[in-house]
């Protein structure tokens, strides 16, 4: 059976220690012209559902990198927009002999129910509000970078939290190994299950990131927003914006993330997004790193579907 990387909730420590440092050794041979492995041979289905630059490009980048081939595929031009089932558009892709699916989809548990019928890896690039693996271990990569451990730091997820799966596997990660995750915003901005998540809830922007070592900021998601969730958004930037004002309360050294698409002067403005403390481009070229490792895990051990079935043939003859 072949992996998938459907989440970090149920990961364990090593396994995220091992991605991490898969991602490191590929940064360090690809900055130094070093070969990496090669998956060639394999071809990996992009299914994004929703919009993306950057975790798409960099699922690119990072395939090509390890000699991968890409299949891409446009929901609204596929026939699912007959009609067809994620269920049978994921055996069609199946019997096309694709490899690997990298799957972004706005309904929690989609890439799952995909990796159920699939019968190869599976990466999940974000599913609705649940998880976006990758994105936390590109975080988690910047950090490690910056700060040298993820043990002790004071972590802050400042923002819409409740619509956020960046959040969401962020906490994982960064409690397994060991930091104190803190998830400030607004009430209604807060899952309604965050006792169910590893963190602890502040609803006051000055005492959510006092002493943090990592302020990471989230995107008001407002295409997933039913509308009256918030004042206003002059409100909300006043009561929780980063800004050269506001980043005091945090460490002097303290880095500052966002895991992009950035909404300038909402969530934060141009003086801490653009400041020496921002970590928001380290962030993204991390991306590809850890992509590269996410795929080089999922297809450990797995042959290529054209491979097996040449290699499947004479088998069969020979059994007759
Ligand atoms: C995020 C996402 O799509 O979950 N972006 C990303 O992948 N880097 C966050 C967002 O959309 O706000």
């Amino acid at each position: 059976m072949s992996r998938n990387l459907l989440g970090i909730r149920h990961l364990e420590p090593e396994q995220i220690e091992h991605l991490l440092a898969m991602a490191k050794d590929f940064k360090k041979r690809v900055n130094l012209g070093k070969p990496v492995p090669s998956l060639g041979g394999h071809v990996l289905g992009m299914l994004f559902f929703e919009n993306s630059t950057r975790t798409r490009v960099s699922f690119e980048q990072a395939a090509s990198y390890l000699n991968l081939r890409t299949a891409n595929f446009a929901a609204q031009a596929s026939s699912m927009a007959k009609g067809e089932t994620l269920k049978d558009t994921v055996l069609t892709l199946r019997f096309e002999r694709l490899d690997g699916l990298v799957m972004r989809h706005k309904e929690s548990g989609a890439p799952t129910l995909a990796a159920r019928y699939f019968g190869g890896p599976v990466v999940n690039a974000g599913d609705g509000q649940h998880e976006h693996p990758t994105q936390a271990l590109a975080d988690a990569l910047t950090i490690l970078e910056r700060k040298g451990t993820l043990e002790g730091l004071v972590v802050a997820i400042v923002g819409d939290v409740d619509h956020s799966r960046v959040a969401r596997s962020n906490a994982w990660l960064l409690s397994k190994m060991g930091a104190e995750v803190r998830f400030v915003g607004p009430k209604t901005l807060m899952p309604s299950h965050t006792g169910m998540l590893p963190g602890q809830v502040f609803h006051d922007l000055a005492s959510g990131i006092a002493d943090a070592d990592v302020v990471m900021c989230l995107r008001l998601q407002k295409e997933r927003m039913d509308g009256g969730i918030i004042g206003s958004i002059a409100e909300y930037s006043k009561l929780y914006q980063i800004n050269k004002d506001t980043v005091k309360w945090a460490k002097r050294d303290c880095l500052v993330m966002h895991p992009g698409p950035l909404n300038r002067g909402i969530e934060l403005d141009d003086t801490a997004a653009d400041s020496e403390l921002s970590a928001i481009s380290a962030q993204v070229e991390n991306g590809i790193f850890v992509r590269m490792a996410a795929l080089a895990w999922v297809f450990e051990g797995v042959t290529p579907a054209r491979r097996v079935e040449q290699a499947a043939k004479p088998k069969d003859k020979a059994k007759k």
